[in-house]
């Protein structure tokens, strides 16, 4: 028996509609074999409990999470409670808590998405963004001082560590490596940023030399917009601060076709903490309730979650499923169709259990 116990926090918004669509497939991966199980446990952190009990999560929360595999994450964001209440008192904590520093984001055309640059197709698009996810402008490191006074002060710090670079630098080549073009790009802007971002350059060059299979190149921020929406086809993984991977991986969503099908890894690559896997979309309050969340992000990072715990079948499977599904033309709104979460999420169990009955079938 394979056995492995997730955390489930739906949070915000159309988190919980999305993340039960994601338990759905799980059961429905449990369903086909008979080896695997999930223990499910479902935590109602996020925005309504901050109403009721004035944190995000109670004080032990990160306590309570390390005793589990993976961590199954929604969305966080409420219209009557400050972004930054939100994101601080929930995920960042977990984030930085369970030290998640490599941040891993797919980006691919899926079929039947039609993306919105001209002359691009599946295949021509298929990148992995790996965001820095302890440090950089995210560090929590700044104040404010005379607030409220002519001369009021605001500052945001970005650390950059040696030990923290080379490690999401080292990380960064070895997926490279692993991928068939064997290719990185180094994003920073070491023109303006003058201290930290040319010792990224230099870790960059020195972590190079481990990898000599790997080719690479570097490129400032400002100029990777500007490559990736005219020259896709040029990328493959690529690397960048926690703010510039943040930023450009939200393009990379929108060049695939919407947030909605864009998923995330928060790894731990050394085991020690359960990672966490989340759609990148936030909580979506325009459409929540509707019944038209697109489920396809949360499905994809539910790949990521099994990919991490080994069950690398398991993962590929969701991953048919998602292609066959969307490629039938069942497709939410945000991506051109008329489909609601319901019915995609049924479009993608019922090819997950037509395979049941295929091996079946084989055997
Ligand atoms: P958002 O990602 O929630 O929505 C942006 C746009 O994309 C909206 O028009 C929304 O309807 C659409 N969209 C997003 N996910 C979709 C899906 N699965 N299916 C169909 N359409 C989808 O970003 P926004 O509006 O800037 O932020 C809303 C709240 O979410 C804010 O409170 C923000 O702080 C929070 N947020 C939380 C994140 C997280 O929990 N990781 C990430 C981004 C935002
Ligand atoms: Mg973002």
């Amino acid at each position: 028996m394979r056995n492995y116990s997730v955390a489930a926090i739906p949070a915000d918004g159309i988190g919980p509609e999305v993340i039960s669509a994601g338990i759905e497939v799980l059961r429905a991966l449990e369903h086909q074999d008979p080896q695997l199980k999930f223990d499910i446990e479902t935590f109602d952190w996020g925005s309504d409990y901050f109403k009721q009990h004035g944190v995000m999560m109670p004080e032990d929360g990160l306590q309570t999470l390390k005793k589990f595999d993976a961590i199954f994450f929604g969305a966080v964001g409420a219209p009557d409670v400050p972004d930054h209440i939100t994101l601080w008192g929930l995920r960042l904590p977990i984030c930085q808590g369970f030290d998640q520093y490599a941040n891993v984001r797919p980006t691919k055309i899926l079929p039947g998405i039609t993306p919105p640059l001209r002359n691009c197709g599946p295949g021509d698009l298929d990148w992995v963004i790996v965001r820095e996810n302890s440090e950089g402008e995210y560090s929590g490191n700044g104040g404010r001082a005379h607030r409220g006074l002519p001369e009021e002060v605001g500052t945001e710090v970005a650390i950059f560590t040696r030990v923290g670079v080379t490690r999401i630098m080292r990380y960064a080549f070895r997926l490279a490596q692993s991928r068939p073009r064997k290719f990185l790009t180094v994003v920073t802007k070491s023109n303006a940023q003058r201290h930290g971002m040319v010792m990224w350059d230099e870790i960059a060059a020195e972590v190079a030399q481990e990898f000599p299979d790997v080719s690479w190149d570097k490129m400032l921020v400002d100029a990777m917009t500007h490559r990736m929406t005219l020259h896709p086809q040029s990328l493959d993984t690529i690397v960048a601060t926690n703010l510039h991977a943040d930023i450009l991986s939200d393009l990379a969503g929108a060049l695939a076709g919407s947030l909605g099908v864009a998923p995330t890894a928060n790894i731990d690559p050394e085991q020690r903490f359960p990672s966490m896997f989340e759609p990148i979309h936030g909580s979506a309050f325009d459409i929540t309730g509707k019944g038209i969340a697109n489920p396809i992000a949360t499905f994809w990072t539910a790949a990521q979650m099994l990919e991490h715990l080994g069950e690398r079948d398991a993962a590929m499977q969701i991953m048919a499923a998602i292609e066959h599904v969307c490629g039938q033309g069942i497709l939410t709104p945000d991506v051109g169709g008329k489909a609601t979460t319901a019915d995609v999420t049924q479009a993608v169990v019922a090819f997950i259990t037509s395979q049941i009955q295929l091996s079946e079938k084989a055997s």
